[in-house]
């Protein structure tokens, strides 16, 4: 059995840049790991089977972990089947990345459990093709990403960061707040600049986030209230993190420590900040 961690994602900035013709949008976003992480475990066993401890997260042919045990198996067949079980921590729905993360962590292990024959670049080529958010969790835990999310440049995050990621209840689907976006409302900040402004944090999907799910106005306002410094939503939400400050319980509202995350050896390990 391979029991391996699977974190989430925040993104520092996020800017969206164009409409493409293929449906998706050109990007440009720091992205950073976070100890906020799921496992996941890998074992030989008599038939394929995903298993989850989150009963409302779907163990079929639509989860990612499928996707990638699919498009493995296909690019590197191998005898034998796998039973792969999830242990969720990490909020779905959120702009955390947690699905693409377990989808990641998936291709890596099964290349570990089945001698590995896929390099870094093979591995990374499978995760864009699954999703745009995949290929980052090759990366060492921090990474400047363009493209649809897929083309990575190394960042060195110059202090770790730390705070508080606040989630709603309700969470928002990626397709929807892309759909939402108008490209010629967002500011025209250059990412560039925002990277070596490096720590400038902005989201500009929260703008259709906002429209499609109001609630997320008074709950950002709520956060600032609490005296935190910097409340910015995560990916198209509805996670935010929040910096500079410490949260009061409230109701409808869950609260997660995080640290940034490096990648220590070749896959993450728990708390290596
Ligand atoms: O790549 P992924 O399958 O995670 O994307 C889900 C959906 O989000 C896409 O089908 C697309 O509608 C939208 N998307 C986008 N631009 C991106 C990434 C995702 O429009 N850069």
């Amino acid at each position: 059995m391979i029991q391996l961690v699977s974190p989430a994602k925040l993104n520092l900035f996020f800017r969206v840049l164009r409409k493409r013709a293929d449906g998706y949008h050109d990007i440009a976003s720091l992205f950073q790991a976070i100890d906020l992480s799921d496992r996941l475990f890998l074992s030989w066993s008599d038939q394929d089977q995903i298993t989850c401890t989150d009963p409302t997260i779907p163990c079929d042919a639509s989860n990612l972990v499928s996707k990638a045990l699919k498009i493995f198996r296909s690019r590197f067949p191998f005898d034998g089947c796998v039973t792969i079980h999830l242990e969720k921590k990490i909020p779905i729905q959120a702009g955390l990345g947690g699905g693409s993360s377990n989808a990641a962590t998936t291709l890596w292990g099964l290349n570990e459990l089945t001698g590995q024959r896929a390099s870094i670049s093979q591995l990374t080529e499978m995760a864009a093709a699954i999703g745009s958010d995949v290929p980052f969790f090759f990366s060492s835990g921090t990474a400047y990403c363009t493209g649809r999310g897929e083309i990575l440049e190394p960042f060195d995050l110059p202090t770790p960061l730390s705070g508080w990621l606040a989630k709603p209840t309700y969470g928002l689907s990626t397709p929807l707040v892309y759909k939402e976006t108008r490209i010629e409302e967002l500011p025209p900040r250059d990412p560039r600049k925002a990277l070596n402004a490096y720590p400038y944090f902005f989201n500009d999907l929260e703008i259709p986030s906002f429209r499609l799910e109001p609630r997320l106005i008074p709950f950002r306002l709520e956060l600032l209230k609490m005296g935190f410094e910097q409340v910015i939503m995560t990916g198209s939400g509805t996670a935010f993190f929040c910096l500079g400050g410490e949260p009061n319980p409230v109701e409808g509202v869950s609260f997660y420590p995080f640290a940034s995350l490096k990648r220590s050896g070749f896959w993450y390990s728990p708390g290596s900040a």
